[in-house]
């Protein structure tokens, strides 16, 4: 597959413009992208409108890779999450950038994981009797009103025995007094259809699958859930071997968009790696409280006069309801319009049904939501008013419908 880039002089012409270019047109895709049945299905659930009409229009396609769409975690509305087989799917429903969150093992080798420690709810490991143990906090089960405890990270195993592991569905029992109950914990509108034995993989491999593909990369520094440095291991090293994964591979920067919660690691970036940093993606989760959300706001401009250039708060925080009840952008993302920053956001799919108001990344616009096709009406907005530049989805072929029909 080949990919077309924006020369570097059109790049820098565009530049005032906004920092991430579109590169959906110039995919050539190898493989047909499959959106499958959910579209339809939430297209038809929409209330009627201009929006439904017109997403109606596109019923027949073509549909695109594009880079409007990151796959986030793989394809985890029905795949295990960080598995290869997320990412095939993720390919397939079109989307253009894929994530691999990176954390360490307790060798010092990067693997993708959404967090340090998930393995008790994300792999099997529970149920495998040699590594069950390593775990910092064994199975204990519920017991007398005390809830289940277990706590297993990829820094309590080597690379190899992370390697080992099997990849399910996140989630478990509260309740569960055995290991297989607790295993059983699959969200209600998910699936364990494709839970049956995952593949992990390590960041390298994972650089090595997504460049087979001819895609872009969006690997995320995760939080250390341990104390650093571990065993000698610093913030800032693992910060650039991150990058060097990159390097090594012979990647180009303009390819890969590294993402932290840490305003450092951004910062370390910009700094010592400014060919990556400059795609730098600040997750800012400040806005998950009143407060918060208005420090962040009020931070914006200097942020950007520190060169960062893409911010990333979960996609509640860029809209709002006005008193006529219509959804319009937020406050947070007329700053960062004016700031001249781009906005990636996440994440779509990851909310089950919406027809009691959705959850979490709807709890700003909940007194609009009430059908699952609703979650078009938010895109929309996103797309149209707030002028993001990228969404991550658990189901990239919910957006590759929408991206397609607007040629995103
Ligand atoms: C756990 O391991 C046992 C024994 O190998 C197996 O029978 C069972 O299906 C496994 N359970 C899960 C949830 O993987
Ligand atoms: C766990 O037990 C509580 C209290 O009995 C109950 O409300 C809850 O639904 C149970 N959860 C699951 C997943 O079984
Ligand atoms: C918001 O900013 C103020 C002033 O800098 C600070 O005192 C406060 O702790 C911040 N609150 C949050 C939640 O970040």
């Amino acid at each position: 597959m080949t990919r077309i880039f924006f020369a570097s002089g059109l790049l820098l012409s565009l530049a005032s413009a906004g920092v991430i270019q579109q590169r959906g047109h110039g995919h050539h895709d190898k493989w047909h992208v499959e959106v499958g049945a959910r579209p339809y299905y939430l297209v038809d659930n929409m209330d009627a409108g201009a929006l439904k009409s017109q997403l109606q229009k596109c019923e027949n396609g073509p549909f695109k890779t594009s880079d409007f769409v990151i796959s986030h975690r793989g394809a985890p509305l029905q795949f295990p999450e960080h598995t290869v087989q997320g990412l095939h799917a993720a390919r397939r429903q079109g989307a253009g950038i894929l994530e691999c969150d990176v954390a360490f093992t307790k060798d010092k080798q990067l693997v993708c994981r959404h967090a340090q420690c998930d393995l008790h709810t994300t792999t099997n490991i529970l149920n495998r009797t040699d590594l069950a143990s390593k775990c910092t906090r064994p199975f204990t089960p519920a017991k007398d009103g005390k809830p289940v405890d277990a706590f297993c990270c990829t820094s309590d195993i080597t690379e190899a025995e992370f390697k080992t592991l099997c990849g399910k569905m996140d989630g478990f029992n509260p309740n569960a007094t055995t290991v297989q109950q607790y295993m059983d914990g699959t969200p209600y509108f998910r699936t364990d259809l494709y839970s049956t034995c995952g593949t992990l993989m390590t960041h390298n491999e994972y650089i090595k699958i997504v460049d087979s593909f001819g895609l872009g990369f969006t690997p995320e520094l995760k939080t250390p859930q341990v104390k650093m440095p571990f065993n000698g291991y610093t913030q800032q090293q693992y910060a650039q071997d991150m990058i060097d994964a990159y390097k090594k591979a012979g990647i180009d920067p303009s390819r890969v968009w590294p993402q932290s919660f840490l305003p450092d690691d951004i910062f370390y970036w910009l700094e010592k790696e400014p060919k990556f940093g400059k795609q730098a993606v600040y997750l800012d989760e400040r806005v998950d409280t009143p407060e918060g959300y208005a420090n962040a706001t009020a931070s914006i401009p200097g942020l950007a006069k520190r060169g960062v250039r893409i911010m990333a708060p979960a996609f509640f925080a860029l809209t709002k309801v006005d008193a006529s009840g219509k959804i319009v952008p937020s406050e947070y993302a007329i700053a960062t319009k004016k700031a001249g920053m781009d906005v990636i956001t996440w994440s779509f799919e990851r909310s089950g049904w919406l027809n009691k108001g959705g959850d979490y990344y709807y709890q700003y616009v909940s007194p609009v939501i009430n059908n699952d096709g609703d979650m078009y009406t938010v895109l929309d907005v996103l797309v149209q008013q707030v002028g993001i530049k990228a969404i991550f989805s658990d189901w990239p072929a919910t957006v590759t419908y929408y991206a397609s029909c607007f040629g995103l």
